[in-house]
C-alpha cells in the first residue's frame, strides 16, 4: 500500500527495501514544504490525514521531506514532528532528495530567491506567492523551462478556484478575449456590508478584520494592490504576454461612501472592486478600481468573502468560475492538487501541461486611451444654470450623458446632490470633464468618480 510518510527518507531505494516493497515499485516523491501559516499547515494536514488517497492519485508515495519556518520553536496549530521543521533553507533548496519545493509562506524576498535557487538546483516549484508570480513569473517560467523543471502556481490567484489550470488546459484551443473578475474577498465583503447595512468604510473593515477577513493591516486589499497582482498574473497566462503589475491601472475602494451604493442600487447597479483585462488589436487593455456593476452581471451577486471570474473565449464563449479566493482549506486544495498533478507527470517522465512562450511584442494600453463609462457624484450650488455649465462641460470634452438624477436641496447649506453617468467615452475625456468640473465656481466638489462596467 502507498502511503505519504513523515519520516523523511533519505532516498527512495533504502526507503523502499526498509517497507519491505518490492524493488520495481516507483521511488516517493520527496518534497520540501515553506511556510507552516495558514496555508503550509492546511496543506500538511492534509498530506498527513489524507496521504493513502493522495498517493493513489499521484500513482507515487508523497514524502513530507523537510518543513523551512522561521521560528521552529513556535507553537503549531497541526501536530507536526519536531525533526521534520528547520530553518535552514538550504536543507530544503540544497537537498539532492528533494524533487518538489511547495512556496507556501509569502511575500517578494527572500521567496523569490529560494524559488530561483529550486529551480536552479533542478526542483520543480509549486507556490502561492502571487507577488513573486506577479512581478517575476515569466522570468521564473522561462527559467524553469530552461531546466526542465515546472512551476506550479494555481493557489496564487483564487484560492481554491481552479484558474490556472483552467487556462492552462481546458481553455488551450480559445483565443481569450477578455477576463474581468472579482477577486478580492476582502474588499468584497467590505463592500457588500456598505450596501447592505449602511456602513462607512471604516465600520465594514473593522468588521471584516473582526471576521477574519481582512488583516492587521488591509492596505494591500482596499487599495487594489492584492487584486492588481491576481490580474496581473491572469492576464500574462490568458494572452501569453508579459503583464507586470506597475503596468495595470489601479484604484482602491477608499474614497466610496455608502450613499453611492444608494445611488448605484437606483440606477440598477451593485458596487464592486472589479479587476479587468481585455483584448484590442496589438495590445491588451488590463485595469482594477471599483465599478458599478449592473445588477444583471453575475459578478454583481458575488457575495461576502467570495471570487468570481468570468472568461470570454473565441470558442467557448462566456465562462464564470465562483468560489473560495482565500482561507487555508481552498487555498491547500490548490496547492496539494497541484502537487498530484505534478506527481503524476514526473513520474511518468512527460510534462503534462504545455509550457508558457511570452510574447514580448503585445502592451498595456495606457489607461487614457480605454473607453469606458463613467458615474459622477457632484456637489452643487442649488441656483439656475449650474446644470448648463456642468453640460457643456461634457459636451466639450465629447462625452455624452446616459443618466441624471438630482436630489431635494440640503436645506443648510442650499447645495444639491447631482448624479451623472455617462456613455462609453475615453477615459482621457472623462477624467479631463471630472477636473473642470472641480473648478466650476458653483461646483463644491466631485465627490465620487466611478466606472461603469
Ligand atoms: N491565507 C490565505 O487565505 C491565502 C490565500 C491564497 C494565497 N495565499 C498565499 O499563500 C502564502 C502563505 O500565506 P499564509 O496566509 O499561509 O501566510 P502565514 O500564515 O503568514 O504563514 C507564513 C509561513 O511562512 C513562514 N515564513 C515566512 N517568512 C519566512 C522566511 N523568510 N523563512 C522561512 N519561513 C518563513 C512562517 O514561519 P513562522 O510560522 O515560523 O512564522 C509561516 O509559517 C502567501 O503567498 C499568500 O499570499 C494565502
Amino acid at each position: 500500500m502507498l502511503v505519504v510518510s513523515l519520516a523523511p527518507a533519505a532516498d527512495g531505494a533504502k526507503y523502499a527495501s526498509e517497507l519491505g516493497v518490492v524493488t520495481s515499485a516507483p521511488r516517493p516523491l520527496n518534497v520540501g514544504l515553506i511556510g507552516l501559516g495558514t496555508v503550509g499547515s492546511q496543506v500538511a494536514e492534509r498530506m498527513l490525514s489524507w496521504g493513502p488517497q493522495l498517493s493513489r492519485r499521484a500513482g507515487v508515495e508523497l514524502c513530507l521531506q523537510k518543513v523551512l519556518v522561521r521560528d521552529v520553536a513556535k507553537r503549531r496549530t497541526i501536530e507536526i514532528s519536531p525533526d521534520l521543521l528547520t530553518a535552514d533553507p538550504s536543507e530544503i533548496l540544497e537537498n539532492p532528495a528533494v524533487e518538489v519545493v511547495m512556496e507556501v509562506a509569502g511575500g517578494d524576498e527572500p521567496m523569490r530567491s529560494y524559488i530561483e535557487r529550486a529551480i536552479h538546483a533542478g526542483k520543480h516549484v509549486i507556490t502561492a506567492n502571487k507577488v513573486v508570480m506577479a512581478k517575476h513569473g515569466p522570468e521564473l517560467l522561462d527559467a524553469a523551462a530552461g531546466k526542465n523543471v515546472d512551476v506550479y502556481f494555481e493557489a496564487a490567484v483564487g484560492g481554491g478556484i481552479p484558474l490556472i489550470s483552467t487556462f492552462r488546459t481546458d481553455l488551450q484551443a480559445n483565443r481569450i478575449e477578455r477576463v474581468s473578475a472579482v477577486i478580492n474577498g476582502t474588499t468584497n465583503y467590505v463592500l457588500g456590508r456598505m450596501a447592505s447595512a449602511g456602513l462607512p468604510m471604516a465600520d465594514a473593515v473593522r468588521e471584516a478584520q473582526e471576521a477574519g477577513y481582512a488583516e492587521a493591516d488591509p492596505s494591500d486589499d482596499i487599495g487594489g494592490f492584492d487584486a492588481t497582482y491576481k490580474l496581473a498574473i491572469l492576464a500574462s497566462i490568458a494572452y501569453e504576454i508579459k503583464v507586470r503589475p506597475d503596468e495595470i491601472y489601479r484604484e482602491g475602494i477608499e474614497g466610496i461612501e455608502p450613499v453611492d451604493f444608494r445611488y448605484a442600487r437606483e440606477l440598477g447597479y451593485a458596487i464592486k472592486l472589479i479587476a479587468h483585462t481585455q483584448r484590442h488589436p496589438g495590445r491588451v487593455e488590463a485595469r482594477v478600481h471599483p465599478a458599478l456593476v449592473s445588477l444583471e452581471h453575475p459578478l454583481a451577486r458575488v457575495e461576502g468573502a467570495e471570487n468570481a471570474v468570468f472568461v470570454e473565449g473565441d470558442l467557448v464563449g462566456q465562462v464564470l468560475l465562483v468560489g473560495q479566493g482565500a482561507g487555508g482549506r481552498p487555498t491547500a486544495s490548490a496547492v496539494v492538487g497541484d502537487l498530484i498533478d505534478l506527481a503524476r507527470s514526473i513520474r511518468r517522465g512527460v510534462q503534462s501541461r504545455p509550457s508558457f512562450s511570452f510574447d514580448d511584442r503585445v502592451g498595456v494600453i495606457p489607461i487614457g486611451e480605454v473607453k469606458t463609462r463613467a458615474y459622477y457624484r457632484i456637489r452643487v450650488d442649488d441656483r439656475p444654470g449650474v446644470l448648463a455649465a456642468i453640460g457643456q462641460v461634457f459636451a466639450e470634452e465629447g462625452v455624452s450623458i446616459s443618466s441624471f438624477i438630482q436630489k431635494d436641496a440640503w436645506s443648510h447649506d442650499m447645495t444639491v446632490e447631482l448624479v451623472v453617468t455617462t456613455h462609453p467615452s475615453l477615459e482621457a475625456s472623462l477624467q479631463k470633464a471630472r477636473e473642470r468640473m472641480a473648478r466650476l465656481e458653483p461646483v463644491h466638489a466631485v465627490s465620487a468618480f466611478l466606472r461603469v462596467f
